[in-house]
C-alpha cells in the first residue's frame, strides 16, 4: 500500500469511489501460481467470475492461463479478450440453450455438466449442429468446506453437481450418446477454503470417484478439482500471494493419477483478490456517546461481500494529517440498507472529512458484484501503471 500513501495528497482531490489495481503484484501472483504448478504439469484455468476487468484479464491470459466461465458472456468474454477456446471450460448449474450453442459454435474444450439433463439437452444441441460435445461431469462430493455457509458448494444440500447415486444414469446416457466425449470429472466444493484438509478429503473423493469410473471402462483424461483456495484477509501486505505450493503439493500427494491424465484446476479468488483496492472518501463522521460513524462514499453497491457474507476487509486511513488518537468506528456506506456497513468498531486514527479509506483485499468477488442500486454511478478503476 506504499504506493497509495504516497498519493493521499491527489487521492484527495481525485473523484471517489474507485477499484485500484496494483498490477505488479497481479503479476507477481500470477507468476507465483504458474511456477508452483508446473512442476507437476498441473493446468490452471481463471474463473472469471472473480473479477473480468479487461486489464486483469489481459494479463492473465498473457500469463498463459485457461478460463473458467459460468455463463456465455464470460464465455464470448474470455474468446473477445484473446483465451484459446481449447483452454475455456463453462460451468453452471443452468446453462441456456443459446449459452450451449454458442459455446459449442466456439468450440470450447469443454463444458462442465450439472445435471443427467443437462447431458441429454447438450447431446440434442451437439446432435443438431453434426458436432460432439466434450464434456466433464462436476459431481458434488459432499465434501464441507468448512468456510461460510453461502460459499459452499459441494453439500448434498447445494443446488450445485451431479449427486452420486445418479453416476450409473450419467453412465447409462453417455454410453447411448451419440454427440459427448467425457473428458473427465470436475469438482468444486467452495471458496475461501483456508483449511487444507478440505483439499486432502477432496482429494480421496475424486480418486474413489475416478476408480469407478474407469472400472466401468471410462477413460477420465482431465480431473479438475475446481477453484477455492484462499487468501489472508486481515494481513494483505504480510500475506499478499497465497502459499500456491502448500496448495499444489497437496493434490500431488493426494491424488491418484495415471501417466497423461490432466489435473485442472479453476482459482478465481487467490489470483485476483489482493491486487484490488477500493478507494473512497469519507464524506461525514457522526460522533456519538456509544458510538461514532464513519460515513463513506463507497457502499455495499461498490463492495458487496460485507453486506451479503459479513465478510471481513481490512480498512485503513491512508497516511496524511492523522489525528493523534486512535477512535473505534462503524464504517458505512450510503445505500438506504442497514447492512451497509463494511465494518464495526474499526480502529482508525481520528479522521475526518475528506479522508482516503482502502478497502483492502477487494479484487475478487468485488468490482464483479457491485450494482447500481439506489441509482448509483458504474464504479471506476484505476491501474497502478
Ligand atoms: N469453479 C467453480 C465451479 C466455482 O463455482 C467457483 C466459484 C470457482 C471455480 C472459483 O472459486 P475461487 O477460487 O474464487 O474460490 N462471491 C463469493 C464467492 C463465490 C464463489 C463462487 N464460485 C464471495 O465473494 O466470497
Amino acid at each position: 500500500m506504499s504506493s497509495l500513501n504516497n498519493l493521499t495528497d491527489k487521492l484527495k482531490s481525485a473523484q471517489t469511489p474507485f477499484y485500484y489495481y496494483d498490477l505488479q503484484l497481479l503479476q507477481a501472483t500470477l507468476e507465483a501460481c504458474r511456477t508452483a504448478a508446473q512442476p507437476y504439469g498441473f493446468h490452471v484455468h481463471y474463473a472469471l467470475k472473480a473479477n473480468f476487468n479487461a486489464r486483469v484479464l489481459q494479463l492473465i491470459r498473457d500469463a498463459g492461463f485457461g478460463a473458467d466461465c459460468v455463463s456465455g458472456n464470460e464465455v464470448s468474454k474470455a474468446i473477445e479478450v484473446g483465451f484459446d477456446p481449447s483452454k475455456v471450460v463453462f460451468a453452471g448449474v443452468g446453462k441456456a440453450d443459446k449459452e450451449i450453442n454458442e459455446a459449442l459454435d466456439f468450440d470450447i474444450f469443454c463444458f462442465n455438466v450439472e445435471s443427467v439433463q443437462e447431458l441429454e439437452v447438450i447431446n440434442s444441441l451437439a446432435a443438431a449442429k453434426g458436432k460432439r460435445a466434450r464434456v466433464a461431469l462436476r459431481i458434488n462430493p459432499n465434501v464441507d468446506a468448512h468456510t461460510h455457509h453461502n460459499i459452499t458448494t459441494g453439500l448434498a444440500e447445494n443446488k450445485f453437481g451431479i449427486n452420486q447415486w445418479e453416476l450409473a444414469d450419467c453412465a447409462e446416457v453417455l454410453t447411448k450418446a451419440g454427440n459427448l466425449w467425457l473428458e473427465g470429472i470436475h469438482f468444486h466444493v467452495g471458496s475461501q477454503i483456508t483449511d487444507m484438509n478440505v483439499f486432502k478429503s477432496l482429494c480421496v473423493k475424486v480418486n474413489e470417484i475416478k476408480t469407478w469410473f474407469e472400472e466401468r471402462g471410462f477413460n477420465l483424461n482431465v480431473l479438475n478439482v475446481g477453484g477455492g483456495l484462499g487468501v489472508d484477509y486481515y494481513h494483505p501486505d504480510e500475506n499478499a500471494i497465497p502459499d500456491f505450493a502448500a496448495y499444489f503439493a497437496i493434490f500431488d500427494r493426494y491424488l491418484d493419477r495415471r501417466a497423461g491424465q490432466e489435473v485442472h484446476f479453476e482459482l478465481g479468488r487467490a489470483l485476483v483478490a489482493q491486487c484490488g483496492t477500493l478507494i473512497s472518501k469519507v464524506l461525514y463522521v457522526k460522533k456519538g456517546i456509544k458510538k461514532n460513524f464513519l460515513v463513506l462514499d463507497a457502499g455495499m453497491t461498490e463492495l458487496m461481500r460485507p453486506a451479503l457474507y459479513q465478510a471481513y476487509h481490512k480498512i485503513e486511513r491512508l497516511e496524511g494529517e492523522a489525528g493523534s488518537q486512535v477512535l473505534k468506528y462503524d464504517v458505512v456506506g450510503p445505500i438506504c440498507e442497514s447492512t451497509d456497513c463494511f465494518g464495526k468498531e474499526v480502529e482508525l486514527a481520528d479522521s475526518e472529512r475528506g479522508d482516503i479509506i482502502a478497502i483492502r483485499t477487494a479484487g475478487a468477488y468485488g468490482e464483479v458484484m457491485a450494482s447500481r442500486y439506489n441509482l448509483r454511478e458504474a464504479i471506476r478503476s484505476v491501474y497502478s501503471d
